[in-house]
Formats: structure tokens, C-alpha cells, sequence
């Protein structure tokens, strides 16, 4: 067993972090209080091929593997949640499922200017009515009778990136009778007549990439925008949060980190009762627990990321791995930032210090790409092999 980076991982993580604590770290607390979404660092971003990671040199990205892109989130998130949150839509949910499911004309058209960070992406699968219950959708693409389109209407919601996204994947049922296996996928244009952006949502964290509803309003899509066969939108919704889900557990642990690091800093320089707070055992005790469960987030996502081509190669799902690495690296975020902030005092409570915005950043870890109760389902389904 080897755990070393090879010399081109080792080259992407020390690229992001000097972009990642050089542009990003200096205006994060800004986008964060504004609510603006970061247009100028994105397009550096994109300038750098972080917007495409994974995808091949020809058609606009930098052709890296799942662990380079696991080490490229880990260091944007420690900078700012917000900008990886950005980075990991363009990337995982909208690029690699193109990659995966789409002809390579779809590719040209629809990976190239996005993974070079010329557009952006997004991904629809959620609804107000269905979030985790995700096949019980009611957004409907009605195929005409020629064949040479589809009219969809339905509303989705919560969708990153939404607001600035130019091409978004979107899943739609086309046969209603046939449970998950009428569900469909589509890349629609948001230039095109039928296309609506709806409010955009106030969050708690997170706050500098931008969400809103969208709806669909007798939206015509030509047939070639259709990903693979009809009826197989859920297959690739799923099998793209599968890659989905370690992007966001590099996320977890980035955001845990940043906190970490801050924590062991502040141990060292506050002093309280005439000696430096990281001498007394109940502070070292919070310092330990944070280092374990970082260090072990860190290797479960890596791994899972790892996994990601050899699973798809032998034709296998990257499942358990990439759940596993999410739910425990978002719980990490959520136990290391609350413990910063502990730690912190006063000051991890205050905004002038980024303790807080961890804190809050941390927590939409555990809810979206699947929540920590689906992510508990999928693994316990896959173990005992029952639905
Ligand atoms: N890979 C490939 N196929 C999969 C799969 C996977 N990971 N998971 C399920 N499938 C297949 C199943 O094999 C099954 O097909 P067969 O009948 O041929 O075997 C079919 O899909 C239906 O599967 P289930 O019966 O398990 O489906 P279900 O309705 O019980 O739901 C679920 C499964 C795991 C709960 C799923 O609905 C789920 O993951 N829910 C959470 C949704 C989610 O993560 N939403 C977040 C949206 S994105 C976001 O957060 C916004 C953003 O912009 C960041």
C-alpha cells in the first residue's frame, strides 16, 4: 500500500492552495456578507482548469483523476465553502455526467466551454415536493410526434448555480408509469424561450454561490440534447452523485481544516490563568479529537475518490465509498468547526474572525448531494442488500 501523490496530485493541490489562500481567503468574509456571487475568482478559476478537473484536454479541462479533483475541492473549500461549492457543480454534477452518459458530440457542445470556465454549469434533479425521495418527480418532458423534441414544463428547485448557469442538466419523467425507470435526462439551454429563474435563496451558509428555483414553462428540447437512452435519467442522477458526494466530502474536510488550523494557531497564542490555552488538557483533548477525525475524513474521502475509476472500469458502482467518505467527512465539519468555535471563545462567536462562517458553512455538508440520513440508507442497502 502506498499513500503518496503522484507528482502531478502533488502539482494540482500546490497550485489550488497558492490560488485558493492568495485570491480566495482575502475576499471570502466580503462574498460571504454581500451574498455576490464571485464572478472575477471563478473566472481565474477557470483560467487555472479547476472548472473542468476531470475532463480530457480535448474537450476543455485539465484531464486529471478523482483524486486530484478530491485535492483541488480541499483546498478551495479551506479558503472559502462558497467558491468550492461553485467549483464542484461545474465539475461533478455537471461535467461528468456529460462525460459519462453523453455522445461526444454533446461533449463538444456542452463540456468544452463549461470545463474551460467560459460558462457554467448546473444540475436539476430536486423539487419542492421531492428532495430526498428524488424519483418522485412531476417535471414532465413530453416527446413530440415527430420525434424531434421534447415539450418539458415542471419546477425544480434549490439549484446551484442557478442563477448564472448557462446550460443545466435536468431530469424529467418521460414515461409515468414506469417508476424511477421513466425518468430521463436532458442539457437544456437557459438562453432558450421557456426557461425561468425563480427566488433565489437566503442561506445560512455557503452564501456567495447562488441558488434559486427554476421552472420550465413549455420548453422545447431538441432530441439530440437527451442524455443516453430514454428512461435511464435516474441510473445517471445517481451514478452522478455517487462522484458527486466525494467532491463534497473534500469540501467537509477543507472546511474542517481551515477550522483546525485556526484552533491549533489560537491554542498556541491565547493565554488564560498565565499560560497559553493549548497547555491545559481539555483544550488539548478538542485538538486531538479534531486532528483524528480530520486525518480519518481526509482518508476515506481519498480513497473513495481513488476507487472512483477502477469501481467504473470494472464496471462496478463507487457507492458505499463515496457515502461513507461524505457522511463522515461532513460530520467531522460539523464536529471540528463547533469545536473551533468553542474554542474560540468570544471570538470564534465574533465576524471578524472566520470561525463562525466554518460553522455555518459546514452544515449544508450534511444536507445536500444527500443528506446524512440517505447517505445512512444507501450504505446500510448496499451492505444487507435490501431495499
Ligand atoms: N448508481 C446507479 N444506479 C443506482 C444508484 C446508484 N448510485 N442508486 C440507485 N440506482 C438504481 C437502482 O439500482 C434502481 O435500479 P434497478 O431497479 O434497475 O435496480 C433504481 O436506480 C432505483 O433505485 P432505488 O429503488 O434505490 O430508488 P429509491 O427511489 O428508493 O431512492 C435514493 C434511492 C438513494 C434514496 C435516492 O433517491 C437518493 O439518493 N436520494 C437523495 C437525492 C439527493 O442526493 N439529492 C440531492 C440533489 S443535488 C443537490 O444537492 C443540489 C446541488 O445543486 C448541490
Amino acid at each position: 500500500m502506498d499513500f503518496s501523490l503522484t507528482e502531478e496530485q502533488e502539482m494540482i493541490r500546490d497550485a489550488a492552495r497558492e490560488f485558493a489562500q492568495k485570491e480566495i481567503a482575502p475576499v471570502a468574509a466580503h462574498f460571504d456578507e454581500t451574498g455576490e456571487f464571485p464572478v472575477e475568482t471563478v473566472r481565474k478559476a477557470g483560467e487555472l482548469g479547476f472548472m473542468g478537473i476531470e475532463v480530457p484536454e480535448e474537450y476543455g479541462g485539465a484531464g486529471l483523476d478523482a483524486v486530484g479533483y478530491a485535492l483541488l475541492m480541499e483546498e478551495i473549500a479551506a479558503a472559502d465553502a462558497a467558491h468550492s461549492t461553485i467549483i464542484s457543480v461545474n465539475n461533478s454534477l455537471y461535467c461528468n455526467g456529460i462525460l459519462e452518459f453523453g455522445s461526444d458530440e454533446q461533449k463538444q457542445k456542452f463540456v468544452t466551454p463549461i470545463a474551460s470556465g467560459d460558462l457554467i454549469g448546473a444540475y436539476a434533479l430536486t423539487e419542492p415536493q421531492s428532495g430526498s425521495d428524488a424519483a418522485n418527480m412531476r417535471t414532465r418532458a413530453v416527446r413530440s410526434e415527430d420525434g424531434s423534441h421534447y415539450v418539458i414544463n415542471g419546477k425544480k428547485s434549490w439549484i446551484t448555480s442557478g442563477p448564472v448557469a448557462r446550460y443545466i442538466v435536468v431530469f424529467a419523467v418521460t414515461d409515468p408509469e414506469a417508476g424511477a425507470k421513466g425518468i430521463s435526462a436532458f442539457v437544456i439551454d437557459t438562453e432558450e424561450p421557456g426557461f425561468e429563474r425563480g427566488k433565489t435563496e437566503p442561506k445560512l451558509g455557503i452564501r456567495a454561490s447562488a441558488t434559486c428555483e427554476i421552472e420550465l414553462n413549455d420548453y422545447r428540447c431538441p432530441a439530440e440534447n437527451r442524455l443516453n437512452e430514454e428512461g435511464a435519467g435516474f441510473r445517471i442522477a445517481m451514478t452522478i452523485l455517487d462522484a458527486g458526494r466525494v467532491g463534497i466530502a473534500a469540501q467537509a474536510v477543507g472546511i474542517a481544516r481551515a477550522a483546525y488550523e485556526a484552533s491549533v494557531r489560537y491554542s498556541r497564542e491565547r493565554e488564560a490563568f498565565g499560560a497559553p490555552i493549548g497547555s491545559f488538557q481539555m483544550i488539548q483533548a478538542k485538538i486531538a479529537d479534531m486532528k483524528m477525525r480530520l486525518e480519518a475524513a481526509r482518508l476515506l474521502t481519498l480513497r473513495a475518490a481513488w476507487n472512483k475509476s477502477r469501481a467504473h472500469a470494472a464496471g462496478l458502482r463507487n457507492t458505499t465509498e463515496a457515502a461513507c467518505a461524505k457522511l463522515f467527512a461532513s460530520e467531522t465539519a460539523m464536529f471540528v468547526t463547533h469545536q473551533a468555535v468553542q474554542l474560540h471563545g468570544g471570538m470564534g462567536y465574533s465576524r471578524e474572525l472566520p470561525l463562525e462562517r466554518y460553522f455555518r458553512d459546514a452544515k449544508i455538508t450534511e444536507i445536500y448531494e444527500g443528506t446524512s440520513e440517505i447517505q445512512r440508507m444507501v450504505i446500510a442497502r448496499q451492505e444487507i442488500g435490501l431495499r
